[in-house]
């Protein structure tokens, strides 16, 4: 297969992964990532972050730029029962496409990380399809979601900071894989994106639990062709979610909520550890 059409094929696999992994991720937040329904749609959800890394991974191996926007994941939303028929779908339609793609391919890790993905998405479709089947009735009826206690000027503040904070998340995604090179450094920021997204997390839950769909919106990633100017935008970035998450925190409304001021410390803290550390780095 010539390299751009391959380039083009992993990346509508890459936005297709993006796409199941916000779905599975709002659905388990707005059920309560602590109920029997949510744990389980978090956990799909993390194994559809493993198969965007693997092929986040190989486009950027490959020299080229992941797309970085998720695709749609249509589903039906009627109720819970319908929903579910939707992902089982979902996942069934990507067993075949990508043991196709993967006899395209003549790579090998390219052509281990399709058939696994397509095994994957077939484990995924079984177990989704036993969570359909075990709804009681009242569940299958119904949607996720609860009802909303918070002022309407304190949600919008929250979403802000996860919209910003999700978008620096992928950015750090793709530093890392787009400047997988440079070995350590660009390590040290796929690491930081894994505290991204528990930060990311934190908000998102707190928005979901007042039956709100986090605004998971992705935009323009800055095209770093370089490892230091790739730091500095994350310095950058980093600081200026702080002084978001400094802010909630000043807020009236945020002391009613103590676990939400406790992450919100915790995510100061560590966005100061974060500065530190890359402004430490930038150094040498
Ligand atoms: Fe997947
Ligand atoms: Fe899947």
């Amino acid at each position: 297969m010539e390299k751009q059409e391959l380039i083009r094929m992993l990346n509508k696999d890459l936005a297709d992964e993006h796409a199941a992994i916000i779905r599975y991720l709002v659905h388990s937040y707005l059920e309560g990532e602590d109920t029997p329904l949510g744990a389980k749609l978090l956990s799909r959800s993390r194994e559809e972050m493993w198969h965007m890394h693997w092929l986040g991974m190989i486009i950027g191996a490959l020299g080229s730029e992941p797309v970085m926007v998720p695709a749609a994941y249509p589903f039906d939303p009627a109720n819970r029962k319908t929903i579910f028929r939707s992902y089982v779908a979902y996942e069934e339609k990507l067993i075949p496409h990508y043991q196709s793609e993967a006899e395209k391919v003549e790579d090998p890790h390219i052509k281990r990380v399709l058939l696994r993905e397509a095994w994957e998405s077939a484990v995924h479709a079984e177990k989704f399809q036993k969570m359909h089947d075990k709804l009681a009735p009242a569940d299958a009826e119904g949607l996720p979601g609860e009802d909303n206690e918070l002022p309407a000027p304190f949600v919008e503040t929250l979403q802000r900071l996860v919209e910003a904070k999700y978008n620096q998340m992928l950015q750090s995604l793709r530093d890392a894989w787009v400047l997988q090179k440079d070995g350590l450094a660009a390590w040290r920021i796929m690491d930081f994106s894994y505290t991204k997204m528990k930060q990311l997390a934190h908000m998102a839950e707190e928005v979901a639990e007042n039956g709100f769909e986090p605004r998971l919106a992705a935009g323009g990633m800055i095209q770093h062709a370089d490892i230091g100017k790739a730091l500095q935008s994350a310095l950058e970035g980093v600081q200026q979610t702080r002084s978001q998450h400094q802010a909630i925190k000043d807020d009236p409304e945020a002391e009613k909520h103590g676990g939400l001021m406790t992450n919100l410390t915790l995510a100061i803290n560590q966005e100061t550890y974060e500065s530190e550390e890359i402004e430490d780095w930038l150094k040498k």
